[in-house]
């Protein structure tokens, strides 16, 4: 009898995680345990990546880590190679808002949003794939941007322009490093339930606006993001790079209101008298 396949599309292969102790990082981390990775965590947040280990065990190591210096994140992929071998995959989750209307920003909490969520995904990049060039194998890279990058919101213009670099930056890297054999990938989720968004998703009356721009009827779980970027490092996307894949449960669909409501209301014809 022909033993089965494995499913295990990741068996032996190293990952970094950056922002990899929470959320859709953490999320991340455990599928690709699962599926036969080992992974390399750097997260700001110490005791959290310590608790990933305790439910992990030997698959999973951490560096504490702020993306946003260029030391740390050499050292995270160093620390990555010395305990696991040759890089294969990045995944650079990290990332930081600060709310407040343009006209209040201050120059401090712009430079500090950009610091983790553009300068942050520019550095991680930059040092998986030298590592990558450096081993002379191939591997890919997928970032979290959001539908921020391509979407502006009300009240987070840092967040918004930092995502849109990420997301350049993404697009820049699959240009420059597909002659390496590196594909460069991002996903732009909607929102999704995790403890950055705990505080919207609180608030009923947000969520009941939200949910007139979700299609889908719901938001979105870190699995819907997990899901997406495990292909995209997947040899299933090995011919897709420089793409920013919307996991937005249809959000971005909607941007012009439903006037067949009103013209039913109006007892006028469906296609508007046109
Ligand atoms: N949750 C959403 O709705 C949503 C939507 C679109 C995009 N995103 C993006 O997804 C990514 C993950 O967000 P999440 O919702 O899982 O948030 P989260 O708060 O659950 O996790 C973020 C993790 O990043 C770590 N981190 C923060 N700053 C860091 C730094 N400077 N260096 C290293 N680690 C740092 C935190 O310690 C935390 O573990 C972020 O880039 C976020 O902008 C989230």
């Amino acid at each position: 009898m022909t033993p089965a396949a494995s499913t295990a599309r990741f068996e032996g292969k190293v990952a970094v995680v950056t922002g990899g102790a929470s959320g859709i990082g953490l999320q991340i981390v455990r599928r690709l345990v699962a599926d036969g990775a080992r992974v390399m965590i750097g997260d700001l947040d110490a005791d959290a990546m310590a608790a990933v280990g305790g439910e992990l065990g030997d698959a999973v190591a951490g560096v504490a880590t702020d993306v946003g210096r260029e030391a740390d994140v050499e050292a995270l992929v160093a620390a990555a190679v010395d305990w696991a071998g040759p890089l294969d995959l990045g995944f650079n989750c990290a990332g930081a808002v600060k709310d407040g209307l343009l006209v209040d920003l201050d120059v401090e909490d712009w430079d500090r949003v950009m610091g983790v969520t553009a300068r942050g995904v520019f550095l991680s990049i930059k040092h998986e794939a030298r590592q990558m060039i450096r081993q002379g194998t191939p591997g890919a890279l997928v970032t979290i941007t959001s539908i921020n990058s391509v979407t502006p919101v009300h009240g987070v213009t840092v967040y918004n322009a930092a995502k849109a670099a990420a997301a350049m930056v993404v697009q820049n890297a699959a240009l420059e490093l597909g002659e390496h054999g590196i594909r460069s990938n991002a996903i732009a989720p909607g929102l999704i339930a995790t403890p950055m968004t705990e505080y919207m998703r609180s608030i009923p009356a947000v969520m009941d606006a939200y949910m007139e721009y979700a299609p889908l009827g719901r938001t979105g779980e870190v699995d819907d993001v997990a899901s997406a970027a495990l292909f995209l490092a997947s040899d299933e996307a090995s011919w897709i790079t420089g793409v920013n894949l919307l996991v937005d449960g249809g959000h971005r669909t909607v941007g012009y209101p439903n006037l067949t409501k009103l013209f039913e209301g109006l007892g006028a014809p469906a296609d508007g008298g046109a």
